[in-house]
């Protein structure tokens, strides 16, 4: 039987990750890109499959009108929904949740109704670790399946609302539903707004780096490559209605971070500026990640000391994909490619 996965927000960090390695790995017959372009979508995070690979399908449209998933569905007939879309970035969910709401809630509804009335197969709804709230430091809880929700900020929230929307449609209805809510992702084509990027762009720029509060916040970090193999595995082997917390066992203070990047970029600790604190900061999040290897098989197969060195090295072997999006230049390939179409 043919696969089609349909991956929503798959223009963006994750999403082209995964979509890269699906075709790379020929995991699906068809891959089809539904993917607004938002400021954080860009077409060149799937080059050259874009261009000389017939499996991809692009299509630009918003999850959150129906109109434009509908269409989708009833062209593409998805085997399974692999939903990345979303606001992401919980700096711009504090200055406006408005459109979280929209997207990250709004959005995966129209998307659960349309795949329910077209009998998709399975529905991956792809989530954060966010949605548990924060522990504290010095301790070693982590964040497990069991935990109620207990999201800080506005994208947490809106990421927790959508993850019960897509549990209700696995009770109400009986659809099969997969959650997984996963730790901090750093790889190739994080949009710079993010720490790991941001910083990596500014040291080879020689410019500071902002480091908010007293940079003592911890992060449990995980290769976007690792992730997005997890993802395919509860795809493959989880139960239907359950959720999979995916992690690596990687916490690290922010400072730590920002000081590798220093040495790796060949930069010195007078880039660090510490500036006003993120309102609502949580303070740690961490992963257990026992019941998705227990299941699944799946275990993460890069190690930090690796996973950031060669990261930084693709941001300087790729100084065009980050110059572009720093001059807008990057928007323009959606004209170039579909212009007339
Ligand atoms: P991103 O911001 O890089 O990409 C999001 C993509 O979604 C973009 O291509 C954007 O154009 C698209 N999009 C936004 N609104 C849309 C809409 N209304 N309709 C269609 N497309 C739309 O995000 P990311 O970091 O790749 O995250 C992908 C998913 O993974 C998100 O659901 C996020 O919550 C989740 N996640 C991210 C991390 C992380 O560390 N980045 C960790 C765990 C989970
Ligand atoms: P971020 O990459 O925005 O991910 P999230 O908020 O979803 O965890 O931030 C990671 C951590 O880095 C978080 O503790 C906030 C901090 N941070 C800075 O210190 N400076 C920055 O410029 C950014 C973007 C984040």
């Amino acid at each position: 039987m043919s696969t089609t996965w349909l991956v929503t927000g798959g223009a963006g960090f994750i999403g082209s990750n995964f979509v890269r390695l699906a075709l790379e790995e020929s995991r699906a017959d068809k891959v089809v890109v539904l993917d607004a372009l938002t400021y954080a979508g860009n077409l060149e995070n799937l080059l050259p499959y874009l261009e000389g690979d017939k499996r991809l399908v692009f299509v630009r449209g918003d999850i959150a009108k129906a109109p434009d998933v509908e269409a989708v569905f009833a062209e593409h007939a998805p085997t399974q929904v692999f939903h990345f879309a979303a606001e992401s970035h919980v700096d711009r969910s504090i200055d406006d949740p408005a459109p979280f709401v929209y997207t990250n809630v709004l959005g995966t509804q129209v998307l659960l109704n349309a795949a329910r009335r077209h009998a998709t197969k399975r529905f991956v709804m792809v989530s954060t670790d966010e949605v548990y709230g924060a522990l504290a430091l010095g301790t070693t809880d982590r964040f497990h399946e069991k935990l109620p929700y207990n999201p800080s900020s506005p994208y947490a929230a809106s990421k927790a609302s959508a993850d019960l929307l897509a549990k209700a449609m696995f009770h109400t209805y009986g659809m099969d539903v997969v959650i997984t809510n996963c730790s901090n992702n750093y790889g190739p084509y994080q949009f710079p707004e993010k720490l790991i990027p941001l910083m990596i762009m500014n040291a080879f720029a020689g410019e500071s780096l902002p480091v908010y509060g007293d940079g003592l916040y911890v992060r449990d970090w995980i290769h976007v490559e690792d992730h997005c193999r997890g993802v395919m595995a509860v795809a493959e082997r989880g139960r239907a209605g359950e959720t999979y917390c995916i992690g690596t066992e990687n916490e690290q203070p922010n400072i730590a971070i920002v000081r590798k990047i220093l040495e790796l970029t060949g930069r010195d600790e007078s880039l660090i500026r510490y500036v006003k604190d993120r309102p609502g900061h949580d303070r740690r999040y961490s992963i257990d990640p026992t019941k998705v290897k227990a299941e699944t098989g799946w275990s993460p197969q890069i190690a930090w000391e690796e996973g950031i060195r060669s990261t930084v090295e693709w941001y300087r072997s790729n100084a065009q994909w980050l110059q572009r999006i720093k001059s807008g230049e990057f928007r323009s390939y959606y004209d170039k490619m579909y212009a007339g179409r």
